[in-house]
């Protein structure tokens, strides 16, 4: 399987947190439907297999029900989540985006409309596990997650998002279920920027759990941009190295997390056809020793990390 993956939040939701390299300028839902439709597609043309969706991304998970069920690809893989609801309404000006909620009603009512994901549907994770919120505690929504594992053969994970994602994955590993590990699945956040996940994420790799890597391209913070005077030496050795792979940033920054922590896969948040085709550059080459060492160099702290990122608004 390629090392790429699809992440479909921007294909499902015009607004996302993050620097935005172009305005959107959708005129209707349906235009913005048949872009994300044509994203799909290449992408399975681009030899991608690996989708990684939620019932927050907007319209995304229906999509690719949807998406499924006509072009009957037998060769896919889909992640999906539940813990979020999507309540933009596609409105960028929305009070509140999403609404997060980690309870075993939840998982219930959301598992409800998940489950026509299969027979494609391999991984399906908490959507952003945190420790405050207890769902690491809950017995009756850790039952559940065991039950789907064992009748269905779904692997389970979660997502991890914020300052504290090591302690989250932490506590996850050792979560044993009728004597098992319940976890396989861990879908974090990493990238040239935030590396604080490094040595946990090589270790699951060795035990076989899948790491898929999220935000590697920092939310569109990779590129150049003036607003962060403080990233100009990590942009100048980005392009310098895109410059010699004659590739694009993005295709360096993907490649580091491909060439750092051995991950099952690495999500590209493309939403275009042309974002995507630069991201698959990222596949044509690998980073030398040199260069991966270069780039650690630029590791900032998770809180620091986190803090510029909260800082980000939806676009
Ligand atoms: N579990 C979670 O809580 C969670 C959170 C975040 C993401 N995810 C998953 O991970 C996937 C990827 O993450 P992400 O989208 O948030 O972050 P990302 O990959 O770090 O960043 C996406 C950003 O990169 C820009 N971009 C991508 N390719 C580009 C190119 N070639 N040239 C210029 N700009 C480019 C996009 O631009 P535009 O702004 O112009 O579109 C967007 O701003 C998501 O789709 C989703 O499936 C999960």
């Amino acid at each position: 399987m390629l090392k790429l993956g699809m992440g479909t939040a921007a294909i499902g939701r015009p607004h996302y947190i993050n620097v935005r390299s172009i305005a959107n300028n959708y005129t209707s839902l349906e235009e913005f439907k048949q872009e994300g439709l044509k994203v799909l597609d290449y992408a399975y043309d681009l030899g991608i297999r690996y989708f990684d969706t939620a019932p927050g991304y907007g319209i995304a998970e229906k999509m690719i029900i949807n998406w499924l069920k006509e072009r009957m690809h037998k060769d896919i893989e889909i992640a999906t989540k539940w813990g979020y609801t999507y309540t933009a309404n596609f409105e960028k000006s929305a009070e509140i985006h999403e609404v997060k909620e980690h309870s075993l009603h939840k998982l219930l009512e959301q598992w409800e409309e998940s489950k026509h994901l299969l027979p494609y549907l391999t991984s399906y994770q908490i959507h952003s596990a945190t420790l405050e919120s207890g769902v690491l505690e809950n017995t009756s929504v850790l039952g559940k997650l065991n039950f789907l594992k064992n009748e269905l053969g779904l692997h389970i994970g979660l997502t991890s998002t914020g300052q504290n994602q090591l302690e989250v994955l932490k506590r996850a590993i050792d979560i044993d279920m009728e004597g098992k590990p319940l976890f396989d699945v861990f879908q974090i956040t990493y990238n040239v920027m935030d590396q604080s996940l490094q040595k946990i994420c090589l270790q699951l790799a060795t035990e076989n759990k899948r790491v898929i890597v999220k935000e590697a391209l920092a939310n569109g913070r990779v590129f150049r941009n003036k607003n962060y005077p403080i990233h100009s030496k990590l942009y100048d050795t980005l392009e310098e190295l895109a410059s010699k792979y004659s590739v694009g940033v993005d295709a360096i920054a993907l490649r580091f997390c491909m060439d750092t922590i051995n991950p099952y896969i690495v999500l590209s948040g493309a939403s275009s056809t042309f974002q995507l085709s630069e991201n698959r550059m990222s596949l044509q080459f690998t980073l030398t020793e040199y260069e991966l060492a270069l780039l650690r160099q630029f590791a900032v702290s998770p809180h620091n990390y986190w803090a510029e990122r909260k800082l980000l608004l939806w676009n």
